[in-house]
């Protein structure tokens, strides 16, 4: 018996050393071919932008696979540089490399365009090249590259945004038949910030949610002809979700997807969560685009959905065999739509706000100019827009300041172009730094300061600014430019009509640097109101 087992251990340990040194040498033979492959790319990248140093095979994000506090250890985040703004961290390479350098997703080079004079550059005068949308595993996944954010740029994204574009301006979007029904919104607003305030007894309301359901209600009554209760928890949930799978794509160790995409579909972390946020809108969405299809009178389009299964019979009777149009292409477009239109301008509102209450002496001049021009009762209509023109300034220096969508959405080259003396290889993901415009000393003076009188000119008419760009420029730039311009105006002219903002009593403002994710929002904060009236 004892023999048998010495002979048993033998045999273990004999194995265990074979597999020791199968897995020592596969190990080593993959180090190499990955190191090997890693910089045969990293010679085809000949002329590319300056950037720092990327690591072998996570490139310059390698820094996510190390637990923070390691980092901290030694020396690679400093407690206070959680409090940094990554937009400040990127736009201060631009001093180190200059103003078009080059940065590592793992073997994926990202040019990173800073400044107004190379963004314009880049996206006027070589728009045709720099148009498209990234190829990337996080994206693809989350997109399956339809819809009109992230679909290439080509024949189908431009039939596709063209089609929307006219359908949603002829069920209102930018004009004044919209007017109502952002209205109806902030009527909501008005009585709930009330009763929660009274509620609240002093300590404060939290504006986030009031807000971004008012704004996806309009952007919900255009494409899906449907308004929501703010309590109405799926769809409560269903913002969230939005919000919190753009916050996870963006900023979280699921970049590492990009790298690595069998991460993706790893039973933990924020790899789980991501699919179930992606499982929890597909099930919601679907369940509306069937609503309409049972519902549907060609007849009578209610809105932009019943417009484009439309243009899919009317497709169908034609007998186009290739066409675009398609239940599945519909469901990405509502999406991308849904989340386009609503984290931008509720975030937008909600920074001016918070400058407000920041800013009382400002607060009480655009309510002055509000009561000359509006008086106490009459709602604003986006026809007061030429008089209300100190309002307009300060939305657009908080916007300014803010920038809601700081990286605009990432671009991608679609061939290789000489820019500014670099080669920029087909495929590579170009970000324009939009943060980086608002902030460029060489276009703003005294660029991190809030003065709403720099888009005012002697006579206090408006200016209009070349380099202010909230909403992108080129083939990409927002498709929802009118329409949001047109929320903001209405809302914080209404709000700031009604209410007088501030801090509850003995509570810190929050950061100003904001929580960056594809958006740009503000840290949580709470306000008090009291009626002006
Ligand atoms: C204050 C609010 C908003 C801001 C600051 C904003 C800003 C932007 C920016 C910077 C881009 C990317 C431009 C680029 O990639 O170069 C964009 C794209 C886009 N936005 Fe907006 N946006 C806002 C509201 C809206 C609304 C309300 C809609 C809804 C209709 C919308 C729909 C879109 C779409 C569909 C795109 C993609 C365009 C394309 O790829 O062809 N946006 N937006």
């Amino acid at each position: 018996m004892v023999m048998s087992l010495s002979w048993l251990e033998n045999l273990i340990s004999a194995v265990l050393s074979q597999v020791n040194t199968v897995t020592v040498a596969l190990t080593v033979f993959v180090t190499v071919y990955v190191l090997v492959s890693f910089y045969q790319k990293r010679r085809e990248f000949a002329n590319i932008p300056p950037g720092p140093k990327p690591w072998p095979v996570v490139g310059n994000f390698g820094g996510f696979l190390v637990p923070a506090f390691i980092r901290r250890r030694f020396g690679q985040q400093s407690e206070d540089s959680r409090d940094k703004n990554p937009l400040v961290s990127l736009t201060e390479l631009a001093n180190v490399y200059g103003n078009v350098y080059s940065l590592f997703v793992g073997s994926q080079l990202v040019v990173v365009l800073n400044g107004y004079e190379v963004v314009r550059d880049a996206l006027s005068n070589h728009r045709k090249v720099f148009s498209d949308r990234p190829d990337v595993p996080t994206i693809n996944i989350m997109t399956k590259r339809k819809g009109i954010v992230f679909a290439p740029y080509g024949p189908v994204w431009t039939v596709q945004r063209t089609f929307c574009h006219t359908k949603l301006r002829n069920v209102g979007l930018g004009k004044l038949s919209l007017e109502p029904c952002i209205q109806q919104g902030l009527a909501i607003i008005k009585t709930e910030l009330l009763r929660l305030n009274e509620e609240s007894g002093g300590s404060g309301v939290d504006l986030a949610p009031l807000i971004s359901n008012s704004v996806s209600n309009v952007i919900c009554s255009l494409i899906l002809g449907q308004r929501f209760h703010h309590e109405d928890h799926e769809f409560r949930t269903i913002v969230d979700l939005m919000a919190r799978g753009l916050e996870i794509c963006v900023s979280s160790p699921a970049v590492l997807i990009n790298i690595f995409p069998q991460l993706y579909h790893l039973p933990y972390g924020v790899f789980k969560e991501l699919r179930q946020v992606e499982r929890d809108i597909t099930v919601f969405l679907k369940r509306i685009i069937a609503m309409h299809q049972e519902t549907l009178d060609p007849e009578k389009p209610r809105d932009l959905t019943d417009m484009y299964l439309i243009e899919i019979l009317s497709q169908e009777a034609d007998g186009k065999k290739d066409s675009s149009f398609t239940e599945d292409y519909l469901f990405y477009i509502i999406g991308d739509l849904f989340i386009a239109g609503t984290d931008t301008t509720a975030n937008s509102v909600l920074w001016i706000l918070l400058y407000m209450v920041l800013h009382p002496d400002i607060q009480d001049k655009v309510q002055t100019e509000i009561d000359e021009v509006l008086g106490p009762h009459r709602a604003p209509s986006y026809t007061d827009k030429g008089s209300l023109r100190f309002t307009e300034a300060t939305i657009m220096e908080v916007q300014r300041l803010t920038t809601v969508v700081p990286l605009a959405i990432p671009h991608m080259a679609s061939a290789t172009a000489e820019f500014r003396g670099y080669t920029i290889p087909k495929g590579t993901v170009v970000l324009p730094n939009l943060w980086s415009v608002h902030r460029d000393p060489t276009v703003w003076d005294d660029p991190d300061s809030f003065n709403p009188t720099r888009f005012l000119d002697s006579e206090g008419k408006l200016l209009r600014k070349e380099c202010f760009i909230p909403f992108g420029i080129g083939h990409r730039k927002c498709m929802g430019e009118q329409l949001a311009k047109m929320e903001l105006f209405l809302t914080v002219t209404s709000l700031l009509q009604a209410f007088k903002f501030r801090l509850p009593e003995g509570t810190p403002p929050p950061p100003l640097h904001g929580r960056f994710g594809l958006t740009l929002a503000p840290f949580p904060y709470t306000v008090c109101v009291s009626l002006r009236r």
